[in-house]
């Protein structure tokens, strides 16, 4: 199912509209995703490595998989900043490169919005976890509310074209217990706050085991 992911526009954007992210809160809701992280651990959409200094202590590696060469690029250049011994590789999450039950942890960070086929994807994250692994995530998801979601799917009618395959309506924490998973914990909340919130405000960060 090899796929290309090649949007080097939207890798050169990537690095510069997350900085804001980065000074106003994600760095701590990245601290609080891998916080239940450890041993070896698999990264899927690595991005330019933003996770990389958040790994606890009780990581003792990252396999980290980014399909875009730009953002792989970037990845390693962060790997050698890493508290943790990372080591970048290409691939996609549909089609993880890594055997059955091989990793204790799997993370994904705003990644699940952009992958093209969620259920495979899920589905391979939940055959390279050890039975007693556990899959940490961050993600922006389509808000509870019926006025905000009916905005996010209108949104999504474009979003996806300019945003590198995101999508903001999706319900991925529903997507993650129908593949298979029991939701440990969950906690929701919107990023940024505001009175006008983006479409990709509705965000959770949790923790999910295989059952
Ligand atoms: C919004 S960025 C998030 C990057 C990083 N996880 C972070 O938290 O900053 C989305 C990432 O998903 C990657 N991606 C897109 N499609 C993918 C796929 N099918 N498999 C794995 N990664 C994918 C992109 O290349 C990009 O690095």
């Amino acid at each position: 199912m090899k796929h290309e992911v090649n949007n080097p526009r939207f890798a050169r954007m990537y690095p510069r509209l997350a900085a804001w992210a980065e000074a106003n809160g994600a760095q701590e809701h990245r601290a609080e995703a891998l916080a239940p992280a450890s041993g070896q651990v698999l990264e899927i959409g690595a991005g330019h490595g933003l996770n990389f200094p958040h790994y606890p202590s009780a990581v003792s590696s990252v396999t980290a998989v980014e399909p875009e060469a730009t953002l792989r690029d970037l990845a390693e250049e962060a790997a050698h900043r890493a508290s943790v011994p990372v080591t970048v590789v290409d691939g996609i999450a549909e089609q993880l490169p890594a055997a059955d039950d091989a990793f204790d942890t799997v993370v994904c960070s705003m990644v699940l919005c952009s992958v093209r086929d969620l259920a495979a994807a899920l589905s391979e994250i939940h055959r390279v976890l050890r039975p007693d692994g556990r899959l940490c995530f961050y993600e922006h998801v389509r808000a509870r509310t019926a006025g905000f979601a009916r905005y996010q799917r209108a949104v999504d009618l474009l979003w996806p074209h300019i945003s590198g395959g995101c999508r903001v309506s999706r319900r991925t924490e529903i997507a993650i217990t129908q593949a298979g998973f029991t939701m440990k914990h969950l906690r929701r909340f919107r990023f940024p706050e505001g009175r006008n919130p983006a479409p990709t405000a509705p965000f959770v960060i949790g923790l999910a085991q295989p059952r």
